[in-house]
């Protein structure tokens, strides 16, 4: 189900929703790029960290970003060798991620490469949330004892780089869609954050949808929550950047023991990677005002594991997440329910249902996420 596309009136990038959406769409099925992925035909240990940007003079042109010189110029400008970084892109025009062109010696990024790798504006730009891919990697260690051992690793105990990438790779869709869509795909939640509401952001890590949303309803008061002191501390110098500062607060607290009464609580891509969801969800039903609501975003599944495997072309890249980061952080808290990042929304309406709550539905959904809605 796909909810009717309003107008943005807030970021967006100046993009239609509706555009962005048809793009994400397109990406998602494009079986080259994102097989090719799956495939693990366009790995690289580097590609974590490339900054693709350098690599397009033309960025606003979607499809056509040329990478003319690119060997030179970005070998000059990161200081590396131009010998290896020719390599590289070799090794991504392999993979299909860029196109060589012989006659002018010249790489090419393609139409769905560009919006992933060097359109900021996209909300399906990966290119620096690939840090988080690059964090698997250097925790090898700590998730090899994981899965020895207790299968516990919680999230804190991960490379910083984790922290970047998630932020990275679910900003994007929150300024896609979460004021221009999901928010408005509530019942009466858009009026109220217009007029001002008390609004808890739990699990907020760096505070990206805070922002947003402090951005876009700027009589609300927000508050981000998250037990990881770090993430906290980043999501301030996030707000006080946007100029959102004096709308927003974060604090340091548990899904399970944050203070205050609010209008709306949200989760976003973090109910699954704690360790007692129905517990949390109780919690959040006592902090809630009896006709407000719980906006839930999770990642997209389909109900079922079967149908979800065949089905689902983000499940590779989100049982990968779940199995190093997401599960083994649930199973090191309290209770370890080890929900998984493809729980699906059949399985979460029971979570929430155990814990209180009376309605939950589905409210929209992207190829990368579900947005549920749950009220008492
Ligand atoms: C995948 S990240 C999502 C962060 C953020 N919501 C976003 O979308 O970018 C999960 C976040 O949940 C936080 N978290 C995990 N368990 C928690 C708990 N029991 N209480 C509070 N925060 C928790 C982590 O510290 C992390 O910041």
């Amino acid at each position: 189900m796909r909810p009717r596309l309003s107008r943005p009136r807030h970021g967006c990038f100046g993009r239609e929703p509706d555009e962005l959406a048809e793009a994400e769409q397109l990406a998602a099925s494009d079986d080259r790029a994102l097989a090719g992925y799956r495939a693990g035909r366009t790995c690289h240990p580097l590609l974590p960290f490339a900054d693709w940007a350098g690599c397009a003079p033309a960025l606003g042109r979607l499809g056509s970003v040329i990478v003319a010189g690119c060997r030179d110029a970005v070998a000059a400008r990161a200081g590396c060798n131009p010998r290896l970084v020719r390599e590289w892109l070799d090794s991504q025009a392999a993979g299909g991620l860029l196109v060589y062109d012989a006659d002018a010696d010249t790489y090419r990024l393609g139409a769905e490469e560009a919006m992933a790798f060097a359109d900021d504006g996209t909300p399906i730009f990966v290119a620096r949330a690939m840090n988080a891919i690059g964090s698997m990697f250097m925790d090898i260690d700590k998730v090899t004892a994981a899965y020895r051992g207790d299968g516990k690793l919680p999230w804190g105990e991960h490379h910083p780089c984790l922290f970047k990438g998630t932020e990275w790779f679910f900003r994007t869709g929150y300024r896609a869609y979460l004021p221009a869509v999901w928010i408005p795909a509530l019942e009466g939640v858009q009026e109220k954050l217009e007029r001002g509401a008390r609004v808890a952001d739990v699990g907020c890590g760096h505070g990206a949808s805070v922002v947003v949303m402090a951005d876009a309803y700027p009589n609300s008061r927000l508050t981000g929550f998250d037990y990881h002191e770090p993430s906290i501390r980043t999501a301030r110098e996030r707000a006080a950047e946007a100029g959102v500062a004096d709308r927003t607060s974060f604090e340091v607290a548990t899904a399970k023991d944050y203070p205050g009464t609010y209008d709306l609580i949200c989760f976003f891509d973090c109910l699954h990677d704690m360790g007692d969801p129905v517990g949390i969800a109780r919690h959040a039903l006592e902090r809630l005002d009896p006709d407000g609501t719980v906006l839930l975003v999770e990642p997209f599944a389909i109900d079922g594991r079967a149908t979800n495997l065949a089905g689902n072309p983000m499940a590779a890249l989100l049982y990968t997440a779940s199995s190093v980061v997401c599960t083994p952080n649930s199973l090191s808290q309290e209770v370890g329910l080890g929900l998984g990042a493809q729980a699906g929304e059949a399985r979460l309406g029971e979570v929430f249902r155990e814990a209180g709550f009376t309605r939950f539905r589905r409210a929209a959904e992207t190829p990368l996420n579900l947005i549920l809605e749950a009220r008492p």
